[in-house]
């Protein structure tokens, strides 16, 4: 409902251009384009989601300028180095247009971390990489800094010849701009090093040669980074970031965007334990010292968020990239008061760490991203069936109620049994591990609520047996009950707790527990004791890496937390002896012997092998999400999805 977000939906300005509302779609690397530089059918058809979704202006991803790819950050980054792009890149100007947004393209040289298929990466200075992921450092040039500016202009040239509203350069996280920009990366002594003014000429050369080039009628804006949380590294302080904002607007930037940390910044940003709204006090500062529309991303999920800090004027945009990577069509829900059917994001960041893989992006909850274009992927709807099935759902968890909403818009019957009273199976025990957690209900309410309006019949604390497989007679039966707990057989059971029996049911364990497998549900549980204080725990990991299924934006948090509390780690390490209250372990350091009060059991199995007596059932059966085999949200929902596509 508009009238519920009157300051999201008024009509914003940027330059000479109106926008219909305050929602700008951030920029947002894919790795769909093919590789070569050129965009891809499906990135076209992504971007076309993205402008149909109702929001004010579509950014486009970040395409490198330059053709030696030095700043090329992503296999699959678009570019806007050469004439021949432009076809390609206007098709992406027409589709956003074409649906009602201004389009807005980003240039952007990714410095630090660009020269993907170099063996180099350019820098105003050499300062080691903290993250071995990216290329050793070159410091370039006063010839390649004039060339740089050059790129970005004739970057900006095709921009307007492709037939975008509006430009974006990209100062943020260790691109180039900002390492010019940072007091941690420019060590340089010429004129583009040395105070903040100085450090900031490449940004003010780039802004201006980019506005004398496409003129007053094409806004320029600029992201830059408003703390770049690099305080232990002698990073800007915050009054050199305000600065650098007061400085490009004087260069012209038509508005500006504010950004917070650095990739390499140790302090969390992006993740589910910065609340909502958290970094905008950021934003609000600099506001204050600027005149030119201001806009910020970063953990703004809930429309409330923006919608009174447009009011308190904080910001004047509210820019979305993983809320609308998640749900394309979140403005026009908002703006159809149907707020309960976006798809929410869980700032999982699996998306993200994709790009660092070289692949393309996916959605933890929404399956259907880049496949907008692909019928059978129901973006825009899904074809009914011609022989609708009775089925039967096994278990209420993301699996089971992923696959009952999309086989239910496909015309299906659905019956969804779930033995407890409360719908979401493990991801509940997950949503009590640590602040923020609580946010992993959030897809488990909607796609309930999915299932509702789909019309699948739903039963809570209902076991199911035998008499009610025979009764209802189904078509097929999807079994998707999560995992069990992998048993150890060698301590006597009144030592022995489960995962379940502390997450689930609130059991505590001894003082000095050990808990045997050191994956994402070992080291959530050490998480949780940790946070309720007095435990000595150990945890025994076989292989040689911890959390070895957990993305890595957590896993370092979790590992944070555990080395604060002490927790006894051991990795390759293998039970070889329980006697009494002693477990003897082989290392590549030997035998070392553990004494325990309590075993925590963390590993978890399929359940299958139980289940195969159901086949007399029906002449269908399915196993999906942990059922099948142990692993993240993402892959139940995803096993789901794909079922409820097909089946
Ligand atoms: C998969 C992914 C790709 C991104 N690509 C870009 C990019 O090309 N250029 C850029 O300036 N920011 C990029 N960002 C940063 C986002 O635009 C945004 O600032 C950040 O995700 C925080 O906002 P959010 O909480 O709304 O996701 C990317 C973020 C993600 C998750
Ligand atoms: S992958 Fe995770 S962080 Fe990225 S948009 Fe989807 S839910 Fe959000």
């Amino acid at each position: 409902m508009k009238e519920r977000y009157p300051y999201i939906f008024s009509q914003g300005k940027i330059g000479s251009l109106i926008t219909k509302n305050r929602i700008k779609y951030a920029a947002t690397e894919t790795n769909f384009p093919y590789g070569d530089g050129y965009v891809s059918e499906r990135e076209i058809a992504y971007m076309e989601a993205q402008a149909k979704g109702g929001a004010g202006i579509v950014t486009t991803q970040g395409a490198y300028p330059d053709p030696k790819g030095e700043g090329k950050g992503f296999k699959g980054m678009m570019a806007i180095y050469d004439d021949r792009f432009i076809p390609g890149l206007a098709r992406i100007a027409d589709v956003i247009k074409k649906n009602g947004a201004l389009s807005c393209i980003q240039i952007l040289h990714c410095g630090r971390e660009g020269g993907v298929e170099l063996d180099y990466c350019l820098m105003p200075s050499i300062v080691p990489q903290r993250l071995s992921y990216f290329k050793k450092p070159r410091e370039i040039t006063k010839d390649e800094i004039k060339q740089a500016v050059k790129d970005h202009i004739q970057a900006a040239r095709r921009a307007v010849d492709a037939g975008f509203d509006m430009i974006e350069l990209s100062g943020i996280v260790g691109y180039l701009l900002s390492t010019f920009i940072s007091s941690y990366t420019n060590k340089r002594t010429d004129e583009y090093g040395g105070s903040i003014k100085d450090r900031c000429r490449l940004m003010v050369e780039v802004i201006q040669g980019v506005k004398t080039q496409v003129g007053e009628r094409v806004p320029v804006g600029i992201r830059l980074c408003g703390i770049e949380l690099l305080d232990d590294r002698g990073g800007n302080t915050f009054e050199e970031s305000i600065e650098s904002f007061k400085i490009a607007e004087e260069a012209g930037a038509d508005y500006l965007s504010v950004t917070i940390g650095w990739h390499e910044s140790s302090i969390p940003v992006i993740t589910r334990d910065v609340p909502m709204g958290h970094w905008l006090y950021v934003a609000g500062e600099i506001k204050k010292h600027v005149h030119v529309p201001v806009m910020m991303a970063f953990r703004q999920f809930l429309p409330h968020i923006p919608e009174k800090a447009i009011g308190d004027g904080i910001i004047d945009f509210w820019e979305a990239c993983r809320p609308m990577i998640a749900d394309p069509e979140m403005p026009n829900k908002i703006a159809s008061g149907r707020e309960e059917e976006i798809i929410p994001c869980i700032a999982c960041n699996l998306c993200f760490s994709r790009l660092y893989y070289h692949q393309p992006i996916m959605c933890s909850v929404r399956p259907s991203l880049g496949h907008e274009g692909e019928l059978e992927w129901g973006y825009y709807g899904f074809k009914r069936v011609d022989r609708p099935k009775n089925i039967i759902v096994v278990g209420g968890g993301p699996s089971g109620l992923q696959f009952a909403s999309v086989a239910a818009k496909r015309g299906h019957k659905i019956k969804l049994f779930e033995k407890d009273d409360a719908l979401g199976g493990d991801t509940i025990l997950a949503s009590k591990i640590d602040s923020g957690e609580e946010e992993l209900l959030r897809p488990i309410r909607y796609l309930e609520g999915e299932c509702r309006r789909a019309g699948v019949e739903i039963k809570t604390g209902v076991l199911v047996t035998s008499e009610i497989l025979m009764r209802e007679n189904a078509d097929a039966i999807v079994v998707a009950n999560g995992a069990k707990t992998r048993r150890f057989k060698d301590a006597s059971d009144n030592l022995v707790w489960t995962y379940k029996d502390i997450l689930g049911e609130g059991k505590k364990p001894p003082k000095k527990s050990v808990i045997i497998d050191g994956c994402g549900v070992g080291l959530a549980v050490a998480v949780f004791l940790s946070r309720q204080g007095g435990f000595e725990l150990t945890i025994i990991e076989e292989g040689n890496r911890l959390g070895r299924d957990m993305n890595p934006f957590y896993l370092w948090r979790f590992i944070q937390i555990l080395k604060r509390n002490m927790v006894n780690i051991l990795t390759g390490s293998k039970i070889i002896d329980v006697k009494d209250k002693t477990l003897t372990v082989k290392s590549s350091k030997g035998k070392i012997r553990v004494d325990f009060e309590g075993l925590i059991l963390a590993g978890r199995e399929s359940s299958v092998e139980d289940f195969s007596g159901i086949k007399a059932y029906s002449k269908e059966l399915y196993f999906i999400g942990d059922a099948k085999k142990p692993r993240r949200l993402n892959n139940a929902i995803h096993d789901g999805f794909r079922l409820g596509m097909v089946i």
